[in-house]
Formats: C-alpha cells, structure tokens, sequence
C-alpha cells in the first residue's frame, strides 16, 4: 500500500516542483486533473493578455504595427523544439479540426490517383467527420482499422490496411480515451513504403511527450495549444508541414493570409512558398499571446524532463488504482506500460458519469467520456504526486459512501 507520505516524498524529490508556482490556482483545495482538457491559466497570460489590450486601446489600428502579423508564425517557432521541428515549419492559425481538414486535403490533392484515407475507429470524432468527408469528397472511403480498445492502433493493422489506393494516413498520436500511444515512427514507414502521406494529430502529446516529426519523416501534423500547452479556452491550434512538401501541397481554404503578398491586393491567389500557404484569414492575436504564455513555460521546463514527471505521475496513478480503486468496480483502460501511455489514466465503471459529478463535488476535477470513461489528466507542470494521491482517496472514500448513487440528471454539454 503506497501512503501519503511517500508522494510526499516524491514531491521533495521533484525537480519541476517549482512550476506549480506558475499557475494561478484560486482554490487550493481542488485537485485539477483536466488539464488534458483545458490547462490552467498561466500566471504571465493575464499581464501578456491586458498589454495588448492597452495597445489595441492606445494605438488603435496602428497596434498591428508591433508585428502582430507575425505572431502566428513567431509563437508557432517557439513550440517547434516541442515537436522536433524546425522553428519555420510550424504555425498557430485556426483550430485543430480546421488545420486537420486543410492538411488533409491538401495531401489528398497531392495523391490526385489515390482515393482513400486510413484511420481507426476509435480516433477523435472531429477527426473521423473530416477524414471521412474528405474521402467521400474524393469519391474514395475511410478505411477504420482495428483498434484494442486500450492499447489503440498497432502498427501491424496500419501495414495489413495500406495499399496503392490510400492516400493518407491520418491518426492521433496518444488515443483520447485509453491515453495509448501509437508507434508514430513505424506507422510513418509503412505509410511511406506503401507511397502514402501521413497526418498525425499531437492533441493529447504536444507539451507532454517529446516527438521528433523531421526525424520520422512525419509529412503533416495538428493539435491543440489548450491542453498540456496551458494556452486558454479555444487558443488556436498548430500545424506543422515537412518542409519538402510546403512548397509543393496547396491547401483549400485560400485566404489572403496564405497569399504570397497579401498587401499586393491581387484578384488570383499565388501561395506563398513556406509555411505561410497555410493560414486563412486574420490571426486570433488575444488568443495567441495566450497561447505563447503557456508554450514558454513548457519550453522552459523541458519536454524531457516533463515526459519523465508525467510518466512517474502516471505510474503512481496505476500502483493507486491496484491499491485503492480495483476492488471498488473499476477497470483500468490505460496500458500498465509507462512508455506506452501518454499523460491521463482512464478508468472505467458503468456509473461512470455520476462518479465524475460526485468527484467534483468532493474537490476532485477529472473529466468524463461517454459511455463509461473518467479520464484522469496529470499535467506535470502543476500536478503534484500528492495530488494523485490525494485524489484517489477521496474517490475511494466517496465510492464507499456511496455518494454518486445521490447525484440527479443524466450527462449534459461539457463534462
Ligand atoms: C485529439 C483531438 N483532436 C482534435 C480535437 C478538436 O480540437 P478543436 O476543437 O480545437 O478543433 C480535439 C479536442 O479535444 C482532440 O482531443
């Protein structure tokens, strides 16, 4: 039986301890395991936030002055070493399922032979709906293959499904649900041998997984800056294109923001030839100094060092869930092997929605996924060892009081 003080004493040990620091937390009582969600506010956003504010206030339409222009770019190169890009190979613009459907479209036009789109079934459901009318659009099909429902997508599956008539491979690289993470350098290969592009989609990776996308290869890559990168609500999303490819793939949405001199004005659009192609219209520039806040800080920290934390948070989670949680009708759905889960730990129970509602009451945030998952998210960079702890025992405590069986209503909106 693990007990409190040794995740104290884990916390003690902990070299990104101090982090914790740079967080806002309003309530020091309530444990915060959503941040696979929405992270929480890091304490420079708000100062970032209002300067611009006061700059819009002073300075009118002349604030775009100060390079504004540029942000989608600048704040995409400083999350580029997250990803194992080059800093001129990624770009903040638009939201993940926007950035997903350019990106694929823009592979399917460079495979004009080629008609279909692997996935699996169990892959985020934006990305489902815009693989699968992508590949209707092309008069092909989105072929799902098998998934364990835990252990996600094998690489051998990819292999048997890829022929002459796929186009793309597009998959998550840490499943939403069982938090299993997919073999991204294998899959790659096999895409390529088989003369098919890939689009991974980092979501649920980026800030808490180190990932070398120039080094697999990878073609194409999205996700989202407001989980683990703690950039706000609706921060928009990356993209990331290989650089052998910019200069080649036209995307679809053609605004004037990917034209190659949009103050020209000019009636026909000409891409520009680097990653710039692949913007659309009028950054978001609240949203973006946002989000560089809570790149910067994850930058700082180190992938690195933040991957051996979340591997470390994870593993407690599961010794806790043997110790305090198995004999109390749960069932893990995350892989028991620390190199292959990402940064949540699910957990299963056919009562699943009310126990999360009851966990709220009782200090705890997780999040729910229908129709049976609570998803733990611990997010390095301000979930403490104690915390995990501390959470488990409350839910043990609420599971033996029986406090979800007098939670009312049924599941609604965001949960
Ligand atoms: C894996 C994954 N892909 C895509 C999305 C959609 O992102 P957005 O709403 O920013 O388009 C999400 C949102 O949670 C996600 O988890």
């Amino acid at each position: 039986m693990i007990n409190r003080e040794q995740a104290q004493a884990l916390d003690q040990a902990d070299p990104l301890r101090e982090f914790a620091d740079r967080f806002v937390v309003t309530d020091p009582n309530l444990i915060y395991l959503d941040g696979n969600s929405l992270g929480r506010q890091p304490r420079t956003a708000a100062g970032l936030v209002t300067a611009a504010m006061d700059r819009w206030a002073d300075e009118l339409v002349g604030a775009w002055r100060s390079k504004w222009i540029d942000l989608p770019r600048q704040v995409g190169a400083a999350l580029a070493p997250l990803v194992g890009a080059d800093p001129a190979d990624v770009m903040i613009t638009d939201q993940t399922t926007v950035n997903l459907y350019k990106l694929a479209a823009a592979a399917m036009t460079a495979r004009p032979e080629r008609h279909d789109i692997i996935t699996h079934a169990g892959n985020f459901p934006s990305d489902l709906y815009v693989l699968n009318s992508l590949a209707m659009t092309s008069g092909g099909a989105l072929r799902a293959v098998e998934h364990d429902s835990i252990d996600g997508v094998g690489a051998d599956a990819i292999g048997h499904a890829v022929d002459n008539h796929v186009a793309l491979v597009s998959l998550s690289l840490v499943d939403f649900r069982s938090g299993s993470i997919a073999d991204l350098p294998r899959i790659t290969d096999i895409a390529h041998e088989a003369g098919a592009l890939v689009l991974w989609d980092l979501s649920h990776s980026v800030g808490v997984i180190p990932t070398d996308l120039r080094a697999a290869g990878v073609d194409l890559a999205v996700g989202c800056t407001y989980k683990y990168l703690n950039g706000g609500p609706g921060a928009p999303a990356f993209l990331y294109v290989s650089p052998d490819l910019q200069a080649e793939i036209v995307q679809p949405i053609q605004g004037w923001f990917g034209h190659e001199d949009m103050f020209a004005f000019d009636p026909a659009y000409r891409p520009a030839a680097d990653i710039r192609r692949f913007g659309v219209g009028t950054p978001p520039i609240l949203s973006l100094i946002a989000a560089g806040a809570g790149i910067d800080v994850t930058v700082e920290a180190g992938v690195a060092a933040i991957r051996e934390k979340s591997m470390a948070l994870t593993s407690l989670q599961v010794d806790l869930f043997d110790d305090q949680l198995a004999t109390r009708g749960f069932e893990l759905a995350t892989p028991r092997d620390p190199a292959k889960r990402g940064g949540h730990v699910s957990l299963s129970h056919p009562d699943a929605y009310r126990i999360s509602r009851a966990m709220i009451e009782h200090g705890v945030i997780p999040d729910f996924r229908a129709p049976n998952v609570i998803r733990l998210g611990l997010s390095p960079l301000y979930t403490s060892f104690t915390h995990v702890w501390d959470a488990s025992h409350r839910l043990a405590t609420l599971m033996d009081e029986e406090a979800h069986t007098r939670i009312e209503g049924d599941r609604t909106g965001v949960s």
